[in-house]
């Protein structure tokens, strides 16, 4: 009896967790609260100021779901976890600087993109800018993004070295345990512009993505509501003025 009842049981959360299905547009809507995760490591887009979550992507999302009249419940994790968690239905987007790719939208369903951008090669070494200068060379990524996924195409490379933040990546190269870090052009501007004698180097430009949120696999209800949103947002001027506020240009794909 006691293992039957066990048994029971374990189907029961197994059921619960593998039948957990996005929320629908209209119980998001019921509810007044937008449930979204970033990560808080990826400064200017999504980091941590003290204890307040801030970026470009943060402010962007509290003035989308403003206009889908939606206050927003904010999660921070780790990025590995970010779209894993969509399918489990612990919250409801997502928005961490995720590259438009073929093998994600395999698993999750993307918004219209909020930005356009690409990986860049950053050194310490002036003599290494471009993907053929990577040859034989150390090169540092955060751990399942798109840089990684780049970077192993070069198939010259000595070494690529995974980091669970791009934070760290950045702090390879800065204490020069790699010869060189690939991270987004606007985080990579960014470093350069706040830490002008440090020594960075921007290199050449690896690849170029189109930058959006994501909502759990086939929510497009969720997808198109976020997506009217932006467009509002890009056609009021609030875009624009977020856009220079971070970057002193308009940053949306053209
Ligand atoms: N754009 C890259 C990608 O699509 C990196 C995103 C990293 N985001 C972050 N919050 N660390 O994978």
């Amino acid at each position: 009896m006691k293992l039957l009842k066990t048994l029971a049981c374990t189907a029961l959360a197994l059921f619960t967790v593998f039948s957990a299905h996005a929320r629908p547009l209209d119980e998001v809507k019921k509810s007044g609260t937008l449930i979204v995760a970033t990560e808080g490591q990826f400064a200017p887009f999504n980091y941590f100021n003290g204890t307040t979550l801030t970026g470009f992507e943060v402010e962007l999302a509290e003035l989308v779901a403003k206009k889908m009249g939606l206050k927003i419940q904010w999660k921070t994790l780790g990025f590995d976890a970010l779209l894993t968690g969509l399918r489990q239905d612990r919250w409801d987007l997502v928005i961490a600087s995720h590259g438009i790719t073929d093998e994600r939208a395999k698993a999750v369903t993307f918004t219209a993109p909020h930005y356009c951008s690409g990986g860049m090669i950053i050194a310490m070494d002036p003599a290494i800018r471009t993907a053929k200068d990577l040859a034989g060379k150390v090169v540092a990524v955060q751990t399942g993004t798109s840089y990684l996924e780049n970077v192993q195409k070069v198939a010259s490379i000595k070494e690529m070295k995974n980091f669970p933040t791009d934070v760290d990546a950045r702090s390879a190269l800065n204490s020069r345990r790699v010869d060189a870090w690939v991270t987004d052009r606007f985080v990579a501007k960014a470093v350069v512009d706040k830490n002008p004698n440090a020594g960075f180097k921007l290199g050449d430009m690896l690849f170029i993505e189109r930058i959006a949120a994501a909502v759990a696999k086939g929510n497009q209800p969720l997808a198109d509501a976020w997506s009217k949103g932006l467009s509002e947002i890009m056609a009021d001027g609030s875009y624009t003025a977020l856009s220079k506020k971070y970057f002193n240009e308009d940053v949306r794909c053209h």
